[in-house]
């Protein structure tokens, strides 16, 4: 039987962790994985230079007969996820903030968002706050180097150390990883938050997601 091919885009190694996930539960798929080395990071961007760029590579997704597109950038699904869905005919699964969970089991009422400027910047994300997390305080630490800090391999833990103990030390007991750069330092995030903050991210629920658009296509 031949493979279903979907395609996986981030502007950089932030989606191979998602790739890692939906290979892990999807092993029979085969994945076609897109960056865009030459223009990342893109979360200091400008939505249309950021449009421009995404475009052409999701036109190859479709040229190379992908029946799936994964956005695994929050920057791009906050941003521009409905208007690539009203363009593009195939099934475009994204990813945002998981400002609905956090807020919804904090127990302290404050939960950090650790996210790109772009992405704090969405009109989405400003949704996401007003719908989900009105009664809770949502602070959001300034992460704007941190995907060139991970892209060059350059992880500055203090400055990490800094910002994770901030956040804990203001009440924070969620942590939401708002940036799939940010999944790849998850552990060192987890530990200097000594336990005072439980850290989220969308990989299982994408990989949901992806189940669920897949069984329609058959
Ligand atoms: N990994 C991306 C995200 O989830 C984009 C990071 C960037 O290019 O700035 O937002």
């Amino acid at each position: 039987m031949q493979k279903i091919k979907i395609g996986v885009f981030d502007s950089g190694v932030g989606g191979l962790s998602i790739v890692k996930a939906i290979q892990n539960e999807l092993p029979e798929l085969e994945i076609v994985y897109k960056d865009d080395t030459q223009h990342v990071p893109y979360g200091t961007r400008s939505v249309e230079e950021i449009y421009s760029f995404v475009k052409p590579i999701f036109q190859s997704f479709v040229d190379e007969n992908c029946k799936v597109i994964v956005i695994a950038c929050n920057t791009v699904t906050t941003n521009l996820a409905d208007r690539l869905r009203a363009e593009f005919s195939l099934p475009i699964v994204g990813m945002e903030p998981m400002v609905k969970p956090a807020a919804a089991v904090s127990k302290t009422g404050v939960i950090a968002v650790c996210a790109t400027p772009r992405t704090l910047s969405s009109h989405r994300y400003k949704w996401l706050k007003e719908e989900f997390a009105k009664n809770v305080k949502v602070l959001e630490p300034d992460c704007s180097d941190w995907t060139y800090m991970i892209e060059n391999n350059r992880v500055d833990r203090e400055k990490i150390a800094k910002i994770v103990s901030e956040v804990c030390d203001a009440g924070a007991d969620q942590i939401v990883l708002g940036c799939t750069h940010y999944h790849w330092i998850e552990q060192l995030i987890e530990d200097y938050s000594k336990n005072r903050a439980k850290v989220i991210q969308p990989e299982r629920a994408v990989v949901a997601q992806l189940k669920r658009v897949l069984q329609q296509l058959s």
